[in-house]
């Protein structure tokens, strides 16, 4: 954990999934000009890479030996996080039900987590950031003090995922995402909780900027 101060700002917005936060964060760092970083992608192209190769994702030693034997780039295009993983990028792929079904056993791994919060940290040697995910307040940037967690009610959070077309069962993610012993999902001390069950995103940005003193 890095404890000399940040070279640069961190916006941590984390929450369950649904809650509206991959938009609001979106939108909060294009109107600050700060990179969007979304690290719930990381973890899908992970288990999409996993998902290529057959491998078990409740096997620890196989993922872990997939994922040191892989190349993966980590980069900015446009203000936002990309990858490239075995030169290919996922972000097609990211949604798919097969993903979706498998990632929170992969986002459980010790070993996977330790290696994307590594490369998450290091977005920050370039560019103030809006980072979301599930830990960023608790975990990968625990000394920020700009700390939000979007939530929302599990009926919106469902309707929100159906509006998009995608399935996800979102019950049994939040219970994993949360239940598990790496990193669970948690409100991070100090964070500001937003509920946005009745709000636009646009509020949402409006609430987080000015809670957070942006
Ligand atoms: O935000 P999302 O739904 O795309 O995230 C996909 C999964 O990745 C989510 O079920 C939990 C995991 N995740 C995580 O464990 N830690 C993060 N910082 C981001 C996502």
């Amino acid at each position: 954990m890095p404890s000399s101060p940040l070279p640069h700002r961190v916006v941590a917005i984390d929450g369950p999934a649904a809650s509206g936060k991959s938009t609001v964060a979106r939108l909060l760092a294009q109107r600050l000009g700060y990179v969007y970083v979304n690290t719930g992608a990381m973890y899908r192209a992970v288990t999409w890479l996993v998902m290529r190769h057959g491998v078990d994702p409740s096997d620890p030693a196989a993922v872990d030996a997939l994922l040191n034997a892989t190349p993966i780039e980590f980069g900015v295009e446009e203000s936002k996080s990309t990858l490239r993983i075995e030169g290919v990028d996922p972000t097609p792929y990211l949604d798919e039900p097969q993903v979706t079904a498998n990632v929170s056993a992969i986002a459980a791994l010790p070993k996977v987590r330790e290696f994307l919060v590594a490369r998450q940290r290091e977005y920050v040697r370039g560019n103030p950031l809006v980072m979301e995910g599930r830990d960023i307040g608790s975990v990968v940037f625990p000394e920020t003090p700009f700390k939000a967690y979007i939530d929302a009610s599990e009926e919106v959070r469902a309707q929100r995922r159906a509006a998009q077309g995608i399935v996800d069962n979102l019950a049994a993610r939040d219970k994993k995402d949360s239940s598990r012993s790496a990193a669970p999902l948690r409100i991070a001390p100090g964070a500001q909780v937003i509920d946005s069950t009745c709000l636009s995103v646009e509020e949402v940005v409006d609430e987080v900027v000015q809670r957070l003193g942006l």
